[in-house]
C-alpha cells in the first residue's frame, strides 16, 4: 500500500550535453529555445528521499547534511508544489539529498539533483508518473533534470508547451554510448558566481550572436544525431565541440559578458586539442562553470586522463579528475517496495 506519508528514495545520475541548451523561451515552464542531446554518466549522482506529512507548516530540505535555505531552498518547494497539486496533497515534506557531484560548480548538479528530487517526490505522494511524465516534471527544477531521467545518450526536445518539451533515450544502434567516457576535469569545485538561469537570461537578451548560434544549433543537433546512427565518435566529438564553443562565445558577447572560461580552463581546452594532434580521441565541452569536461572513448579514458593531468600539472596543479562513463536512468525506490522487504 502506498500512502502519503511513507517516504520514497531515487537515485539520479548527472548528465552533459554534448549539444547545449543555452536560452529559454519560457521561463516559467522551462521551455527551452533548443533541442539538446547528453550522455548520462555513471560516477556523478544524487539521492533523495521525501517524506510527505512532517509536522509544521514548511518543507525541510537537506543537502550533504546542511540545511538549504535561500533560491535553492524556493526551487525545491516550487517542484514539491507541482508534486502536491498533481496529488491532491498539502502536506509538507522533507527531503533529505546526497550528492556525489560538486555543488553548483557546473557539474550537473542541478540535472540530477531535480530528476533525483522529481522522481522521489512522486513516488513519495503516491504518483504513477511515466518516464515522460517524470522528464516533464524534473524540467520544471532545472531544465537539463529532463535529460537525467534516461541513462545513456538522451535528447531533450524542445517542444512548445508543458506538454512537448521532454526528453527520451536516443536510439543507439551500434551501441556508441557504451564506447564513450567523459574526463571531467575539476578545476574548481567552488560555487559558481552567476547562476546558469541568470547567464542563460542575460545571453538571450544581450548577446549579438545568440541569433546566429541558434541557427547553426539545428545543423549541430542533426550532425551529432547521424553521428550516433553510424557510431561515429570523431563526428560526435568535433561537433559537440563546436557546439560548446560556440555557446561560450555567446556568454562571451553578451552585456555584462559572462564569463565561465577562466585561464585554466583555457589551458585545459588547449591540452585537449594538443592530445588530438597525438592522435588520442579527445574533445571538450564546458557548461555554466570553468571546468572542463572532455569526451573520449572508454578504453582510452585513463590514458587521456593520465596524460591531462600530466599537461596541466603546473598550470593546475589543484586539479581533481573524474572519470566517467555511460551511467544509468532514473532508479525509484517506492514505498511499497520497501515493505515487499
Ligand atoms: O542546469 P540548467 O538546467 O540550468 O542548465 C544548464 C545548461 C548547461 O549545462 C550549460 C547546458 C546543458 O545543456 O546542460
Amino acid at each position: 500500500m502506498t500512502d502519503a506519508s511513507s517516504p520514497a528514495t531515487a537515485t539520479a545520475h548527472a548528465n552533459i550535453a554534448l549539444i547545449k541548451y543555452w536560452g529559454k523561451a519560457d521561463d516559467e515552464l522551462i521551455i527551452p529555445v533548443t533541442s539538446s542531446l547528453s550522455l548520462t554518466l555513471d560516477a556523478l549522482y544524487t539521492t533523495t528521499t521525501v517524506r510527505f506529512g512532517i509536522d509544521g507548516d514548511a518543507d525541510e530540505a537537506t543537502l550533504d547534511g546542511e540545511v538549504v535555505t535561500g533560491k535553492a531552498y524556493n526551487r525545491i518547494v516550487d517542484l514539491l508544489d507541482l508534486v502536491r497539486e498533481r496529488a491532491g496533497i498539502t502536506d509538507r515534506a522533507e527531503v533529505i539529498s546526497v550528492n556525489t557531484v560538486p555543488t553548483a560548480a557546473g557539474l550537473a548538479s542541478s540535472a540530477s539533483g531535480f530528476a533525483a528530487l522529481a522522481g522521489a517526490a512522486a513516488a513519495a505522494a503516491g504518483l504513477e508518473l511515466s518516464d515522460r511524465e517524470l522528464s516533464r516534471l524534473a524540467r520544471r527544477g532545472s531544465g537539463s533534470a529532463s535529460r537525467s531521467i534516461f541513462g545513456g545518450l538522451a535528447v531533450w526536445h524542445a517542444g512548445t508547451d508543458d506538454d512537448s518539451s521532454y526528453a527520451e533515450p536516443v536510439a543507439d544502434p551500434t551501441g556508441l554510448s557504451r564506447d564513450l567516457a567523459m574526463v571531467v576535469l575539476v578545476l574548481d569545485a567552488g560555487e559558481k558566481s552567476v547562476s546558469s538561469r541568470e547567464g542563460m537570461r542575460r545571453t538571450v537578451q544581450t548577446s549579438p550572436d545568440y541569433r546566429s548560434w541558434v541557427e547553426e544549433h539545428a545543423g549541430h543537433l542533426a550532425s551529432a544525431m547521424e553521428a550516433v546512427k553510424n557510431g561515429d565518435l570523431e563526428r560526435l566529438g568535433a561537433v559537440a565541440e563546436e557546439n560548446a564553443a560556440g555557446m561560450h562565445g555567446t556568454m562571451a558577447s553578451a552585456v555584462p559578458p559572462v564569463e565561465y572560461v577562466t585561464d585554466q580552463s583555457r589551458a585545459a581546452l588547449a591540452a585537449v586539442k594538443a592530445l588530438r594532434e597525438e592522435g588520442l580521441p579527445a574533445w571538450a565541452t564546458m557548461d555554466a562553470g570553468p571546468n572542463v569536461k572532455v569526451l573520449t572513448r572508454a578504453s582510452e579514458a585513463e590514458r587521456v586522463d593520465a596524460r591531462l593531468r600530466e599537461m596541466l600539472a603546473e598550470v593546475a596543479p589543484q586539479l581533481g579528475t573524474v572519470v566517467a562513463y555511460s551511467g544509468p536512468g532514473l532508479e525509484i525506490t517506492r514505498p511499497d517496495d520497501r515493505e515487499a522487504n
